[in-house]
């Protein structure tokens, strides 16, 4: 049976049944290739065992939360609502670790220790943070994980996803180390894990330097901590071109490492990891539908309108992120795939696909300096389908679904050969269901 990519089972008839059956712009993923992809995870080699968080800001539908922590993953959160969201999906808040940028006060201080208090791990990203949090683990014995700011040692796809060079804040600096634990100690505070994410989908040996770097940061200053973090940043392959992180490779140095640390100080470090791409990006593919198409003249280009662009994957307008496209016919037969193009003419079957947002970036090919770049497709007719790969992860849970007012697109999950819906479409009345008319003696 021929797939889109050659992996996983998304077939063109697979594709035509949901779009007929659900509309475009639709998410569709697939459950085989999640497991599988946890299942890689779970296997990470490792010396005194291995706990792994998906970091759900990836795609945080519940019913992909369910079913990754199902498979035994606990969860990573940015924020204090993704954990409440998460709760709502029934997962335990002693599967979550918290890891944010949010500074709670108040109502929502009040809230966060409550969570903390049903099991929810912390992760000190400030000193700010720190202060506000010393008395309460403190009076409760509540151990605590802080992240790590390495100083120079990050790494992303793009400049914009490295967590680790002075133009990003996440986390405590290294140069701040030494302050924020005289502070603990005055406070009787134990850190029991250390965190350090530096970035997402950067170079596989600054993964391995990394260990290194916070192995080092155990042994210099945690004398109490049991668990290391390496965050994620596990990189994914979606284009054919790409190689995906070797996760044997990268367990088997860990694990060494571990084992050595184990030599010098005699602790054992139980592993953490936290991906959030590598589970999800390949198992999503965005269907869209060829509405219009249009020329710019003879030195232009001929571009080709999808149902669904921005607004549904904002990743080529982010970061000049590579999707490879897939187009269907109507009736169900493969045109294209970047998998195989063999049968196209290189320099003229040239196509930009682009959305319906009135948006001059509004496309799905950009490179890193915002510039459309045409690239080699299949020429489609109207009302065939334009299938964006690599969209499970950072597609739906990042995308400016609302711009020009248009609705916030289904999502849909292959599983045990069932086509699920796990999110409805957005209705226009649930997009202003919100706002509030203006009084009539204020309109002029
Ligand atoms: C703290 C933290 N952990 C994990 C991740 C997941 O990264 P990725 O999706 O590249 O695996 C991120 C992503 O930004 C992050 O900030």
């Amino acid at each position: 049976m021929e797939t889109l990519s050659g992996k996983g089972n998304i077939t063109p008839a697979i594709i035509t049944e949901v779009a007929n059956r659900f509309g475009t712009p639709v998410y569709l993923y697939e459950a085989d290739l999640i497991s599988e992809k946890c299942d890689n995870v779970l296997s990470m080699p490792n010396k005194y065992g291995l706990r792994v968080r998906y970091a759900m800001k990836a795609n945080s539908s519940s019913a992909i939360l369910q079913y990754i922590t199902g498979k035994g993953l606990h969860l990573d959160l940015s924020s204090l609502n993704e954990g409440r969201r998460a709760h709502l999906a029934g997962i335990p808040y002693n599967k979550m670790m918290l890891t944010t940028q949010e500074v709670p006060i108040g109502k929502e201080r009040i809230d966060l220790e409550r969570i903390i208090q049903k099991g929810m791990k912390y992760n000190v990203c400030s000193l700010r943070q720190l202060e506000l949090i010393a008395d309460f683990a403190s009076k409760n014995n509540i151990p605590l994980s802080m992240r790590i700011h390495p100083g120079d040692g990050g790494s992303g796809e793009s400049a914009t996803r490295n967590t680790g060079d002075k133009y990003s804040c996440f986390g405590i600096h290294l140069t701040d180390i030494e302050k924020a634990l005289s502070y603990a100690k005055s406070k009787r505070l134990i850190f029991d894990q250390v965190h350090v994410h530096i970035g997402s989908g950067g170079d596989p040996e600054k993964w391995r330097e990394n260990i290194d770097r916070e192995l080092g940061f155990m042994e210099k200053y945690f004398p109490n901590a049991k668990t290391v973090n390496f965050g994620g940043g596990l990189k994914e392959a979606r284009m054919p071109e790409e190689t995906p992180a070797d996760i044997q490779d990268l367990g088997l140095y860990a694990k060494k490492k571990i084992e050595e640390f184990y030599n010098r100080t005699g602790r054992k470090l139980l592993m953490e990891i936290e991906p959030g791409t590598y589970i999800m990006a390949i198992s999503g593919n965005l269907v869209t539908e060829v509405i219009d198409k249009k020329q710019t003249g003879s030195d232009g280009f001929e571009f080709l309108v999808l149902s669904g662009g921005m607004e549904v994957n904002s990743r080529p307008l982010n970061y000049g992120s590579r999707h490879p496209f897939y187009l269907v016919s109507k009736d169900g037969k493969l045109l294209s795939s970047d998998f195989d193009l063999k049968h196209l003419d290189k320099k003229n079957d040239q196509r930009i696909p682009v959305g319906r947002c009135c948006e001059s970036g509004d496309s799905q090919s950009l490179d890193e300096h915002g510039h459309i770049v045409p690239r080699v497709m299949a020429n489609p007719k109207l009302g065939d389908y334009f299938v964006i790969g690599g969209c499970g992860s950072y597609c739906s849970s990042m995308s400016p679904f609302n711009y020009n007012s248009h609705v916030q697109a289904p999502e849909v999950l292959l599983i045990k050969n069932e086509l699920i819906c796990i999110r409805k479409r957005q209705s226009l009345k649930q997009i202003v269901a919100n706002e509030r008319q203006l009084p009539q003696r204020l309109i002029s």
